[in-house]
């Protein structure tokens, strides 16, 4: 017991437990935000969850007022002719709203973090992790994407982006979780813990972090497996030096880590004005803050 209950508590040494929203763009019953709801709480953060009523995969930084629903959400997680916005009735830090995920992102900073934490709004964005990568061309498109970089950009709070290579849609009560599902929560976990230990401003301005997980195999199946790479999200061909990292001042592409094998993890620091990858500035301040838990791909 009391063994349990020192490993669970390790985590947050160094960070405190922060206001935390979760969004993305597969939906708010979706099992991987459910998994990293489940990780972050245990992790002892205070954490609300807005997210869409169903599936808006691809659908960018689309961003309406919702629109009051007829059939039920996704997975027949919520009932039919449930209106515009809903929680789980036993549950109410579990949100859903019948639109866009950057407007659901909207709803959960202006409307349901503020309804628990007292008025107050988030301190970080999580989105995520999304079902598939979200890499280079993918980015502008990607409604995972669109809902870190509504926070970062419109809302001015810091945000990072999850998605994990390892697909297929689960509902939220599937049984037993399975492996990718608990890893990517892990993972996802580690580098938020790391992000709020190293202290605020967590990001700088106009910066989101894009974070693509390999699949999970039986080489890379448990956390301790994984290596966190710093990367850049297009090639950097005509573009000018980016920090230098690993003995040179050209950043790996976000693909080329994902597909070198070996347990990658990219992380590349985005520009929120326009979905590309920040100035080598940026990137440095980054770079120095996730620190030691960063290495450089062999
Ligand atoms: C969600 O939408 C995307 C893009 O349309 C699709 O590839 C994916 O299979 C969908 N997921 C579910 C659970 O329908
Ligand atoms: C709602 O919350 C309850 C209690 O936490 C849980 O058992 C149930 O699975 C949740 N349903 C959905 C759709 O979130």
């Amino acid at each position: 017991m009391r063994a349990q209950f020192l490993l669970s508590a390790l985590p947050i040494l160094g960070a405190q437990g922060a206001r935390i929203l979760q969004a993305n763009d597969d939906g708010w019953a979706e099992l991987y935000i459910r998994s990293l709801n489940e990780a972050l709480n245990e992790a002892g953060h205070d954490v609300v969850l807005s997210a869409p009523a169903d599936n808006q995969s691809g659908t960018g930084s689309s961003d309406k007022e919702p629109s009051p629903r007829s059939d039920a959400c996704e997975y027949d997680s919520c009932a039919a002719n449930s209106g515009p916005v809903g929680s789980n009735s036993t549950n109410t830090r579990l949100n859903w709203v019948n639109s866009y995920p950057a407007t659901s992102t909207r709803y959960g900073i202006d409307t349901f973090g503020p309804q628990i934490w007292n008025g107050e709004g988030p301190e970080l964005v999580v989105t995520g992790p999304n079902v598939g990568t979200n890499l280079f061309l993918a980015v502008p498109f990607s409604g995972t994407i669109g809902a870190a970089v509504y926070a970062s950009h419109t809302a001015g709070i810091p945000a990072i982006a999850f998605s994990g290579a390892s697909t297929g849609n689960l509902a939220w009560n599937t049984s037993p979780v399975p492996a990718r599902s608990a890893v990517y929560a892990l993972l996802a976990t580690q580098l938020t813990e790391a992000v709020l230990a190293s202290g605020t401003p967590y990001l700088p301005s106009e910066v989101f972090l894009n974070v693509n997980f390999p699949e999970i195999t039986d080489d890379c199946n448990g956390p301790a497996n994984f290596k966190w790479v710093l990367s850049r999200i297009n090639p950097g061909t005509f573009s000018d030096p980016d920090t230098e990292s690993c003995g040179s001042t050209r950043l790996p592409t976000e693909t080329s880590v994902i597909d070198a094998g070996g347990c990658h993890i990219s992380v590349s620091v985005g520009d929120a004005t326009d979905k590309t990858t920040a100035p080598a500035e940026k990137q440095a301040v980054v770079l120095q803050k996730l620190g030691s838990l960063l290495t450089c791909l062999e």
